[in-house]
């Protein structure tokens, strides 16, 4: 009780303040999604993604090492698929020499340490622009999940150490997983977007991968942002299909959903701070109206807060360059 108590005596220097601080960024938290593309000598910026770019395969390397060098040790790969490759059927994402599966080598064959995460949906080689396979405009779960799980093997056998399915169908952890251990690959990971949201915080990552829905939306799939109890559900199903790492997406606005399976759910809890977000702190930042490091520094401890030891971000490098490794 004041004044033998005083909650300001913890705050009076950066020193007192350092030593009684709960929660500390590293480098160890970090996935940076990396983007490729096809082509030669080609990093291209995303124009609703200032400062984040897509690498041709024979540039990625310089990346890959200078994230390394500062400290990161996991990527989540995405690639943009050219047109002509996308169809109904995922053809191009189970192919083994398809993009993704020659990103994962290339990345392998510069850092063997570098921790490789996929992404595991068909919206990039869609010509739907959708996570499924489409039959009558209807995004169909089972014959989709059969299709995922040889994709998810083709990212394995390229040299992944893991999977992150981010389709949202039933059961494809569960698919996945049988796959997984039918091969022999024990040590494959699962990192699964369990509680995913239907979410128009996406609208810069489907520019970056041309991957926006053709028709309709990702509503019949993706979770609906009103629920909060539906994602402590799909948490516990998919740990129970096999999953390692539950993930919730998108990050500042879903801080609830992160705190509560922290405390629910006996797996390390992944967040992913999507591009919208990294768009709006660039746009914001842009026209000067905040300051741009301490409020993506705020933003990032703010996840570690909410439970979160996983963070998925696209400002990992330039937090990395803050906090150093
Ligand atoms: C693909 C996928 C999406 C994101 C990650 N994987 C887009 C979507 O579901 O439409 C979004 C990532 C971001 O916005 O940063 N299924």
């Amino acid at each position: 009780m004041y004044p033998l108590q005083r909650n300001r005596r913890l705050r009076g220097s950066e020193s007192i303040r350092a030593l009684v601080r709960e929660y500390q960024l590293s480098t160890d938290d970090f996935l940076a999604p990396v983007f490729v593309e096809n082509g030669k000598g080609k990093k291209t910026e995303i124009p609703s993604m200032p400062g984040y770019y897509r690498y041709s395969l024979d540039v990625l390397p310089q990346e890959i090492n200078a994230l390394w060098q500062l400290g990161i040790k996991g990527v989540l790969v995405f690639v943009k698929e050219k047109e002509a490759l996308k169809d109904n059927t995922g053809a191009a994402a189970i192919a083994p020499d398809g993009l993704m599966q020659r990103a994962i080598k290339t990345i392998k064959n510069t850092q063997p340490q570098m921790l490789v995460l996929t992404d595991v949906a068909l919206d990039p080689y869609s010509s739907y622009g959708h996570d499924g396979i489409v039959v009558d405009g209807k995004i169909v779960n089972d014959p989709t999940v059969e299709l995922l799980a040889q994709m998810a093997a083709t990212h394995i056998e390229a040299g992944a150490d893991g999977v992150a399915p981010s389709d949202m169908m039933d059961g494809r952890v569960l698919k996945i997983r049988q796959c997984f251990e039918a091969n022999g690959w024990d040590n494959a990971l699962i990192m699964s977007y369990s509680a995913k949201y239907a979410s128009s915080f996406y609208g810069p990552f489907r520019d970056a991968l041309d991957s926006a829905p053709g028709f309709g939306d990702k509503k019949t799939y993706q979770m609906d942002f009103a629920n909060q109890k539906e994602a402590l559900v799909e948490a516990k199903r998919d740990l129970d299909e096999g999953a390692d790492i539950i993930m919730v997406k998108p990050g500042l606005a879903y801080l609830d959903i992160v705190s509560q399976l922290a405390q629910n759910i006996a797996a390390p809890i992944a967040v992913y701070q999507v591009s919208g977000e990294y768009a709006m702190l660039k746009a914001a930042a842009k026209y000067g109206w905040l300051d741009h490091q301490p409020v993506m520094l705020e933003q990032l401890v703010a996840f570690k807060r909410a439970g979160a030891a996983i963070i998925a971000t696209y400002h990992a490098k330039e937090a990395a360059q803050l906090i150093g490794g």
